[in-house]
């Protein structure tokens, strides 16, 4: 059999076959699916013009599609099929933003599997996720895509998501490619507008934004996509330091390099190309593998390469990195695996995945206020009155990406509380973008009318995501009228928050008895809310991002520097607070409520010092269930070096462990920690771990600690990995 590993096929490509590979090229529009090509593309693929295509979908137009590649193009290499799949394929699952609320890696990674398994079974090979950006400031539209503001929760989260969506062997059928971005702070956005600018430091890149992806890294991802802005001015696609020595050389990573959609093109309007064609020689510089969509590699490669000839052994580079990855996906050896229609029609939807999704939006679930004990239900509660168009709506169920999620397999909060509960009407009243205030009195008959009141309140699908940022955090619309006026019935109010970003509702706090975050839950989301509202799931999600009191807090996060001059609450001199504001947040960071209580004992450590260069310490703490209900208790570990050569943050996660406890019940949760954990980034580069004091917190949030403890470093150590 002829040689067909990538350096044997490299060995006779041509320049054009080459650059083809390092092309992606759209099956459709974005998010319209097209996958049957027409004549043109076709011919493309014959002449080996394209590597990959995005937004295709379906075994059977695709195992076509792959055969044209593999039997009618010269060297028959195998195109790579993709698309966003990003909180599920047809089975979908909460938006990110929600899974991580789940404070549940096991989760993240569940539905990543469950992802793959129905996405490969379409034919697809490759996601573009998780998106593991932190995001610090609720105004940019894509916190829904990622987890939330903490790199050690976003690490957790998105290296689950690469687990599961590679599994163990990338060559199995059911396995495919994560394809981690937006390397490296796409989330730093200032002002929360996207694309925009990162002004960051090094510090600040290092220990806040790139941890996540390395840890991606770490879990193996093949892919990564670069992101669309710049930092310190350099865009990201044409950033070699980053992408270059970084990525694959600190970090040693070996994989596909893709840009963002048109990324290419737009270094001309960063104002770093002068033209297409040094965009391209720009890009190949830094290592950036696949053109999105943009045909600057395709269109203009070719005469860069001729012009420099330097450039030669680059691109030699970036074909290999596309081959290696489709020789990983097992695609020389078999191109039409992931092309099987009778998989395709047996997984889609299964029973068991609506379970999962069904688990996972169940658990992504944040009771955020609950006084007196409004919720549960009581299977006495009377009669309910659920209220406002969020309920109903199945698009938003879905959330931002929808790859193939289908409005009416969504199971909404309306369908699935009236069918739980005879004595529940429904009135859409409004909705966010509702600008008719006629619903508003039908809203308040309907309330009248009931024992208590279910108010679907936030934002729709279209309000978060890809350029969906906002200037005013507060409810849109009209729906603090909606509120105001369902409030002041005097009845029972519950209040189900939906969206996919922290929304600065102080008077939702005020006028609600009982607040439930829950996200865009996806194909299940009716029923987990269902039951959470009627106490047959004990709501135990935690914030993963800061709601703050007001939009002009942001951008406003748990893990703040100290400063000299700390909140004074009389302003009785000068500090960092605002006059017209409190300084606190309206839910804090890692927030969130249970229909059961938990009391901590002590946290210890198994020992006082640690030498900077070994061992490990253990920090436990024994939690008890001191309710009357099972619930899960969601235990997060803090840390603050309160002296060191650089000022640290006032306190960082360094743990956390979802614990599920029976009425009555005590467990001992411990956490392992090695000093390489409370390293910073030093003043002259490099992980450091100094010497002297580490405080721990541990507690139920992060305006919540329960217990304190610490431990003594001695000795100084380089790290070598990011802490977080
Ligand atoms: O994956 C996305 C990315 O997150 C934003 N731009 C388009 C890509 C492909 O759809």
């Amino acid at each position: 059999r002829p040689d067909r590993s990538p350096e044997a096929l490299l060995a006779q490509m041509t320049l054009d076959e080459k650059i083809g590979q390092l092309v992606q090229r759209m099956g459709g529009r974005q998010r319209a699916l097209n996958s049957r090509l027409g004549p043109d593309e076709l011919e493309r693929v014959r002449l080996g013009e394209v590597g990959s295509y995005l937004h295709v979908a379906g075994a059977e137009p695709l195992r076509e599609l792959q055969r044209v590649a593999v039997e009618e193009s010269r060297l028959g290499i195998p195109l790579l099929f993709s698309m966003d799949v990003v909180h599920g394929y047809r089975t979908i699952f909460p938006v990110p933003l929600g899974i991580a609320a789940s404070w549940d890696p096991d989760m993240a990674r569940l539905h990543a599997r469950v992802a793959a398994v129905e996405a490969s079974a379409a034919g697809l090979h490759w996601t573009f996720a998780p998106m593991v950006d932190v995001a610090r400031d609720p105004r940019w539209g894509r916190i829904v895509e990622g987890g939330g503001e903490d790199p050690y929760l976003g690490s957790r989260m998105g290296e689950a998501q690469v687990y599961g969506f590679q599994g163990d062997d990338l060559a199995a059928c059911d396995t495919i490619i994560a394809g981690t971005k937006h390397f490296g702070a796409y989330g730093a956005a200032e002002g929360g507008r996207d694309y925009a600018e990162a002004n960051l430091s090094e510090r600040s890149l290092r220990e806040t934004f790139l941890p996540p992806f390395e840890a991606a890294a770490r879990a193996g991802t093949a892919s990564y996509m670069t992101a669309f802005n710049t930092i310190g001015g350099v865009p990201t696609t044409a950033n070699a330091a980053l992408l270059r020595d970084l990525l694959r050389g600190e970090w040693g990573w070996q994989g596909l390099l893709l840009s963002d959609w048109r990324a290419l093109e737009e270094l001309e309007a960063h104002g770093v190309a002068e033209n297409r064609a040094h965009a391209a020689q720009l890009a190949l510089r830094a290592g950036v593998d696949m053109d999105m969509v943009a045909d600057v590699y395709a269109n203009e490669l070719k005469a860069a390469l001729e012009a420099d000839p330097a450039l030669l052994p680059l691109l030699d580079q970036a074909v290999l990195n596309v081959l290696r990855v489709k020789e990983r996906l097992g695609l020389f050896a078999n191109p039409y695996a992931y092309h099987d229609s009778a998989r395709e029609a047996a997984v889609m939807l299964s029973p068991e995945h609506r379970a999962a999704a069904r688990t996972v939006a169940e658990r992504s679930i944040v009771l955020l206020k609950n006084e007196g004990n409004v919720l549960p239900l009581a299977a006495t509660a009377g009669r309910v009155a659920l209220i406002g168009s969020l309920a109903d709506d199945a698009r938003s169920a879905i959330g931002s990406w929808k790859a193939q999620g289908q409005e009416g397999e969504m199971v909404t909060l309306r369908a699935a509380l009236q069918a739980a509960r005879a004595e529940v009407t429904y009135t859409p009243a409004i909705g966010p973008r509702d600008e008719d205030r006629a619903g508003i009195a039908a809203a308040v008959s309907a309330a009248r009318a009931a024992d208590v009141v279910v108010l679907a309140l936030g934002e729709d699908f279209d309000l978060t995501g890809e350029a969906r940022s906002r200037a005013d955090l507060t409810l849109p619309g009209l729906q603090r009228d909606l509120l105001a006026a369902v409030a002041a019935t005097g009845k029972p109010l519950v209040v189900v928050l939906m969206g996919g970003r922290p929304l600065a509702i102080p008077e939702v706090d005020d006028a609600a008895d009982a607040v439930l975050a829950t996200w865009l839950l996806g194909t299940e989301s009716g029923p987990a809310i269902t039951r959470v509202l009627l106490g047959e799931v004990n709501p135990a999600g935690r914030l993963p991002a800061t709601f703050p009191r007001a939009t002009g807090q942001v951008p406003f996060t748990y893990d703040q520097m100290p400063t000299g001059r700390p909140a004074d609450a009389d302003l009785s001199r000068d500090s960092t607070r605002y006059h017209d504001l409190a300084i606190t947040p309206l839910y804090a960071f890692g927030h969130g409520l249970s229909y059961t209580s938990f009391t901590y004992g002590e946290a210890r450590v198994d020992r006082g010092e640690v030498a900077a260069d070994g061992g490990t310490v253990t920090v436990t703490v024994p939690v008890t269930n001191s309710g009357a209900v099972a619930g899960d208790e969601v235990v997060q570990l803090y840390m603050r070096d309160p002296v060191a050569s650089v000022s640290r943050p006032v306190m960082q996660l360094r743990g956390f462990a979802r614990v599920a406890l029976q009425p009555g019940e005590t467990k001992r949760v411990a956490f392992t920690l090695s000093p390489a954990q409370f390293a910073l980034w030093g003043q002259q580069g490099g992980w450091v771990i100094e010497p002297g004091r580490i405080d721990l917190m541990v507690g139920a949030s992060s305006a919540d600690i329960r217990s304190r403890t610490a431990l003594t470093i001695t000795g100084t150590a380089r790290g070598t990995v990011s802490p977080a």
